[in-house]
Parts: structure tokens; C-alpha cells; sequence
């Protein structure tokens, strides 16, 4: 499995945790930066990792800022994102299980490095169920395309 990271400057304390943990999973890591603790703004990395998922060329994307709230509203406006801002583990699971969310947002003030490490591994390892989610999901794509008719 492929999945794209990004950050911004806030969000750079936790990358290497997140990449540590991916790379003990066998996954392939793709950072998208930024790579260094000078002021830049979320938004850039957003687009970036969320372009890379919704062209396929990696299954998954991990963002990263101060709340993890800037970056997830920023992925979400890329055609076919699904981005999740999550600071417990449940939500991370159901997130997958129901929503079939194709990218993970966390908070580099909000949570340390074990819980973030929790909430990385259940998002992983939850599995999508379809079924009666499928319809919600086709819904949520449906806004996308009536959006795209206005434009
Ligand atoms: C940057 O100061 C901060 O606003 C950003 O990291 C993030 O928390 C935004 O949602």
C-alpha cells in the first residue's frame, strides 16, 4: 500500500511518528512536506496528498497541522475526498467502516504521539462495509457533481 503524507509547520512534529509507524506496516510513504518548521500554510499540503488519492496514485493520504481542522476542510474540497479530523480511535474506525473516508487528519496540538499512533493503526485496519453506507457515500458524491454544474 501507498499513502501520501503532508503537513504544515505545525504539523511537522508528528510526521515522523506517523511515517515510523507506517513504514513498520510495510506501507510505502510518498511526503508531500513540507519538510522544515518555517510558517507555510496548510492548505498547499492539502491539495497536494489529496490530489495523489484522488487520482489513485496512492490508496490513502495522512495530513497534519496545528488542529488538524484547517487541513482536513482544505482536502475536502478535492473531487472524491473523504477526510476524516479525528482525536480518538473510534471515530477513526467508523470513519473507515461507514464513511469510507480515504484520508486522515490529526492534530499536532491536540494529540501526543501515542494516541495519534492509536488513532493511525485503527483508521488502518477498519475495513469498509458498503452495503446501506454505499448509498450515504453515493449521496455525498451526488453534492459534488451538482456543485461542479454550478461552476
Ligand atoms: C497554523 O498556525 C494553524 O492555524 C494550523 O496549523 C492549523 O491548526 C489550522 O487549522
Amino acid at each position: 500500500m501507498k499513502i501520501a503524507i503532508g503537513n504544515d509547520h505545525i504539523g511537522i512534529e508528528l510526521k515522523q511518528v506517523i511515517i515510523d509507524e507506517l513504514i513498520k506496516r510495510n506501507i510505502e510513504v510518498i511526503d508531500c512536506g513540507t519538510d522544515n518548521a518555517d510558517r507555510t500554510d496548510y492548505p498547499i499540503f492539502a491539495e497536494k496528498v489529496a490530489n495523489l488519492v484522488s487520482s489513485g496514485a496512492v490508496e490513502k493520504g495522512i495530513i497534519m497541522c496545528g488542529t488538524g481542522v484547517g487541513i482536513s476542510i482544505a482536502a475536502n474540497k478535492v473531487n472524491g475526498i473523504r477526510c476524516v479530523c479525528c482525536s480518538e480511535s473510534y471515530s477513526a474506525m467508523l470513519s473507515r467502516q461507514h464513511n469510507n473516508t480515504n484520508m486522515l487528519a490529526l492534530g499536532s496540538r491536540v494529540v501526543g504521539k501515542e494516541v495519534a499512533r492509536m488513532i493511525v493503526n485503527a483508521w488502518l485496519d477498519a475495513v469498509y462495509e458498503g452495503d446501506r453506507h454505499q448509498r450515504r457515500i453515493d449521496l455525498i458524491s451526488e453534492i459534488e457533481t451538482k456543485q461542479k454544474r454550478k461552476i
